[in-house]
């Protein structure tokens, strides 16, 4: 099965993409995540790219659809992969049909913009190990402290309210046309992401079951 997450910053992508994949056997492949592995080296282009992500815009599509390119290849994708984040614009979900053809669905995981801010001002992720955690709607049993690894939990640079705003902001302007794309074609889910994240993973196992 090949699926796309698409979702504002903070609709809950990652979170049902976890679960997605450990139900599923399938690959999770998060853009940010390979971005936030690449920009570790600190070569000049990484420190480039670092900054455009601290600041909430896009980092050019040629560097995330190589990115994805080679990660697409690797063993564990074989099965399928949900991917999380990419395609953001419409260059980028015409380019994606090229690297991988037709896609079974697209999971488009609706939040009101109120919403976010609280969301992303209370996400914590590990450091090691890379589990979600809100510290009011999904905490850790220890406060800073990972569940799965005892890694540290840390907060995203680009989690604060003015830079959430513009990524938001960018998200209507870019990201939304790509949702009119994937409706020509007939493979759109909507999912209401303002519920609970048990009750957005039940909702969502149910209808990707019936494929
Ligand atoms: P990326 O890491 O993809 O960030 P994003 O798309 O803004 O999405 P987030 O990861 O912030 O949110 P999410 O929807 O995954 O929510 P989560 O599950 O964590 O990208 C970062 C940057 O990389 C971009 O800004 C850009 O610069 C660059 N980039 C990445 N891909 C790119 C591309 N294709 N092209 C160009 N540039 C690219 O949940 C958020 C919080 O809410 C968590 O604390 C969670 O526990 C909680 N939560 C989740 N669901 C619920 C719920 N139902 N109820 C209550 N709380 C919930």
């Amino acid at each position: 099965m090949k699926l796309v997450l698409i979702g504002c910053p903070g609709a809950g992508k990652g979170t049902q993409a976890k679960i997605l994949s450990k139900h599923f056997g399938l690959a999770h492949i998060s853009t940010g995540d390979l971005l936030r592995e690449q920009v570790k080296s600190e070569t000049p282009l990484d420190l480039k790219l670092k900054s455009i992500m601290e600041s909430g815009g896009f980092v050019s599509d040629d560097i995330v659809s190589e990115l994805l390119s080679q990660r697409i290849k690797a063993d564990d994708c074989k099965n399928g992969y949900i991917l999380d984040g990419y395609p953001r614009n419409v260059s980028q979900a015409e380019g994606l049909s090229a690297i991988v053809g037709e896609l079974d669905r697209v999971v488009d995981i609706e939040v009101a913009d109120e919403l976010i801010i609280e969301r992303m001002s209370g996400r914590r992720s590990c450091g090691g190990c890379g589990a979600m955690y809100h510290v009011k709607y999904n905490p850790p049993k220890a406060e800073g402290i990972c569940d799965s690894c005892g890694g540290k939990l840390i907060t995203r640079s680009d989690d604060v309210p003015e830079t959430v705003k513009h990524r938001l902001d960018v998200y209507h302007s870019q990201t939304a046309p790509v949702i009119d794309y994937y409706n020509k074609k007939g493979i759109v889910l909507k999912i209401d992401g303002s519920k609970p994240i048990d009750e957005v993973s039940k909702e969502l196992t149910e209808l990707l079951e019936k494929l």
